[in-house]
């Protein structure tokens, strides 16, 4: 048995309980990690509150949240090359698993796994895989960006935000950040050449010639960013609702034939080679994750609550061990 928080039914943060689950064993194709610290994302108390778009996927009660790993592979399936036992590693579990996060061991495919550089904390690399392979997938798999694009992030301050406004300075576009007053020097820091206030300005009233919108709350809409973008420019949200799914299949299927801005909607992969891309970048110097808080496995409550009030800067985490 392993210690983990876990939740015999949907509800609030007093939902969530601590004790003793059984140890995943590691399927074939999949590695067993002794976690060190797991990442928070909204996901998971959306998960627990029983909203969450992906719940059909997670499987039955009780659950234990967290797709986001940094720890030591403790055992190795039979089919699995590339792991073995003591490598450092973080990875995201992958869409189908049971999540599994919050708890001594995590069993995940190993495709989903990638090494841990020395040089990067376990808990700097638990903040990554869901919000980092977000940013990344959005940026360079959906819209190709590259030197001299126009790129707009909303959200910019956040889990998401902040990987997406690294990754774009990075990659040489030109980077207008939407954030709250507290958070404009911030995100500054991280690379932005432009910041626009959202308490005082609205970025559709004084943005234009735009190649990219990267809404990562789902604030706006391709309708709302029609101004901000170029003729073929592309909104990007991940937080769909009906409408942008809507406009998602009518502008994908309209630009390919006539040219024209799109929309489109991110749902993350677990991928293991893009998440030693970003471990890359980290080592050089190109990327960091910040990390607004790090709370111990038990008060995984009080992150919840955290994470709900949607005002953390960069990540939240959870330390398993030192
Ligand atoms: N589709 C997918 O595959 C996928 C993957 C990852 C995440 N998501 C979703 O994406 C959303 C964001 O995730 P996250 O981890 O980045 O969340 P997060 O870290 O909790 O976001 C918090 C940030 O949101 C900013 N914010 C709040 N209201 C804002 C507004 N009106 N305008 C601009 N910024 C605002 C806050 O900055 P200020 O304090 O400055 O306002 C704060 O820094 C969540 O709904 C999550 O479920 C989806």
């Amino acid at each position: 048995m392993m210690d983990a928080v876990y939740f015999e039914q949907h509800g609030g943060p007093e939902v969530l309980r601590y004790g003793p689950r059984p140890t995943p064993r590691p399927a074939p194709d999949q590695v067993l990690i002794e976690a060190h610290a797991v990442g928070v994302n909204p996901r998971d108390w959306m998960l627990r509150q029983g909203t969450y778009v992906g719940r059909p996927l997670v499987g039955r009660l009780p659950i234990i949240p967290g797709s986001d790993v940094s720890g030591v592979v403790a055992e190795v399936g039979e089919k699995v090359q590339g792991f073995t036992v003591g490598d450092e590693v973080f990875a995201m579990q992958s869409q189908l698993g049971h999540m599994g996060g919050y708890a001594q061991y995590m069993a995940v495919k190993a495709s989903c796994v990638a090494l841990k550089p020395k040089e990067i904390s376990h808990v700097a690399a638990a903040a990554v895989p869901v919000a980092g392979l977000t940013a990344w997938q959005s940026l360079f798999g959906i819209a190709r960006i590259g030197p001299g694009d126009k790129v707009v992030v909303v959200g910019a301050s956040g889990g998401v935000g902040h990987y997406a406004v690294q990754l774009a300075h990075h990659a040489g576009a030109h980077v207008t950040a939407v954030c709250s007053t507290a958070n404009a020097d911030f995100v500054r820091g991280l690379g932005a050449d432009e910041v626009i206030d959202y308490t005082t300005q609205q970025f559709t009233d004084v943005v234009s010639g735009q190649d990219l919108v990267f809404d990562t709350l789902g604030k706006e809409s391709l309708d709302s960013c029609r101004d901000v973008l170029k003729r073929d420019g592309l909104y990007i949200t991940t937080v769909p609702d009906l409408g942008t799914i809507a406009r998602w299949a009518q502008t994908s299927l309209r630009s390919r034939i006539l040219g024209g801005q799109r929309a489109s909607v991110i749902t993350v992969k677990a991928r293991g080679n893009e998440l030693s891309e970003l471990a890359d970048l980290m080592v050089h110097g190109h990327l960091r994750s910040v990390v607004d808080s790090v709370y111990p496995l038990t008060d995984a409550a009080e992150a919840h609550r955290k994470s709900r009030t949607f005002r953390t800067r960069g990540k939240l985490v959870l330390q398993v061990r030192d």
